[in-house]
């Protein structure tokens, strides 16, 4: 059995992908810091799969700590480095601590990549390296485009980072993964996306605005040109996401890579706007969301969708589960942690 380091995987999307390779015979071993997630994820992978992870809990900027974890676990194939701060708005306030952690969480990684033995590396890179595009469905060969906050000058910088290492050392091998709009939860409910406060991302604040802790959805902008005037996003169901790195760890330890670094674009293809978000989540749970519509949002791009088919040819994998059952799933993890949450009280 192959094991895996995923770093941040007590995360949202970390989770779901644990239960994924798990469920694909590989053995895991988790290093977060609980700084953006909680241990209790652990419980739900465990759950699900019959199988409870090795976990580590510390802070990967540590990088005596990244060493010592490879001396402990020599028998690590691949890396998927999912382990970052991920809130726009919070890194135009404390770019610092963004620019810090996720850079640096990064370079020990490679660091110790290099002193042990080269396995390949998966990144959790972003849409928004691609800005507002010029065209659309956007393209991996889309000019990245300057960053709009200082969490997606990260992105960027992380990927170029990368890029140089394998350049200087051609035995490193890597997988960018471009993530457009992840959502949904494992149709267990058992493991979901569970932000901390109150939501910035779209569909926890759909869910939780139904679910009454919220009083309104806030609709940011109506005035978009759109075929509706809201503005256009590609959701993607985080399960057919996290399978999409079972596809990429198995494509670099089968040495399938046709360089040592590649990069591809995780979407459905479908550009989907606010207001049909808000009736296909209706049509999926039978619940009314109360809306108003507002000013737009500060930094928000009209429209953006991926071209997937790069990544449907050569990596094999599409996106399959529908909106409707990916919106529906949102709402029975708000239901299940809602109710795990007021019983613990
Ligand atoms: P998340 O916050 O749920 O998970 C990230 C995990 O990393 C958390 O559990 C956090 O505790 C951990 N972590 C952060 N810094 C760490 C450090 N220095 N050491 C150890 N652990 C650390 O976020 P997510 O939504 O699962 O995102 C995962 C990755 O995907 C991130 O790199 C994010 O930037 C990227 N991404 C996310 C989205 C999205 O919409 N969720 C979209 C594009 C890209
Ligand atoms: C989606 C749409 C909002 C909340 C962010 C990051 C991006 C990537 C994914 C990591 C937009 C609208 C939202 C609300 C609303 N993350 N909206 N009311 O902005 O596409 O991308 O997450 O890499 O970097 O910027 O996602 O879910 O915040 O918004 O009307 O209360 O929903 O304006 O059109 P976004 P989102």
């Amino acid at each position: 059995m192959d094991r895996i380091l995923v770093t941040g995987g007590t995360g949202y999307i970390g989770s779901h992908t644990v239960v994924e390779l798990i469920n694909n015979g590989f053995k895991v071993v988790i290093v977060d810091n609980l700084s953006n997630s909680n241990i209790e994820v652990l419980d739900g992978i465990t759950q699900i799969t019959g199988t409870k992870p090795d976990f580590e809990k510390f802070d990967l900027c540590d990088r005596q700590k990244v060493i010592q974890l490879f001396e402990k676990y020599n028998d690590i194939k691949a890396i998927i480095h999912f382990a970052a701060l991920k809130a726009v708005g919070e890194s135009v306030e404390m770019p610092l601590s963004y620019y810090h952690n996720n850079l640096e969480s990064l370079i020990n990684l490679l660091i110790a990549m290099e002193k042990f033995g080269h396995p390949g590396l998966v990144f959790s890179s972003s849409c928004t390296v691609y800005g507002q595009p010029d065209e659309l469905p956007v393209t991996e060969k889309a000019p990245i485009k300057k960053a709009m906050s200082p969490y997606g000058n990260t992105k960027q910088i992380c990927e170029e980072i990368i890029g140089d290492a394998i350049q200087a050392n051609n035995k490193l091998k890597a997988i960018s993964l471009r993530y457009f709009n992840p959502i949904g939860a494992h149709k267990s409910a058992l493991i979901g996306e569970l932000p901390i406060g109150v939501p910035l991302n779209l569909v926890p604040f759909v869910t939780q605005a139904v679910a009454g802790i919220r009083e309104k959805l806030r609709v940011f902008g109506n005035d978009y040109n759109t075929p509706d005037g809201t503005a256009v996003r590609d959701y993607i169901n985080i399960v057919d996401l996290a399978k999409a790195h079972v596809v990429a760890v198995k494509r670099m330890l089968n040495g399938l890579n046709k360089n040592n670094l590649e990069v591809f674009n995780l979407g459905t293809g479908r550009g989907v706007s606010v207001l049909e978000i808000i009736d296909t989540f209706e049509k999926a749970t039978g619940k009314k969301v109360n809306y108003e519509i507002v000013d737009r949002r500060q930094g928000d791009v009209e429209m953006v969708y991926a071209d997937t088919s790069f990544a449907n040819k050569e990596l094999g994998w599409k996106a399959e589960i529908s909106l409707e059952e990916t919106l529906a799933s949102a709402w029975e993890w708000e239901k299940y942690i809602r109710n795990k949450m007021n019983k613990s009280k």
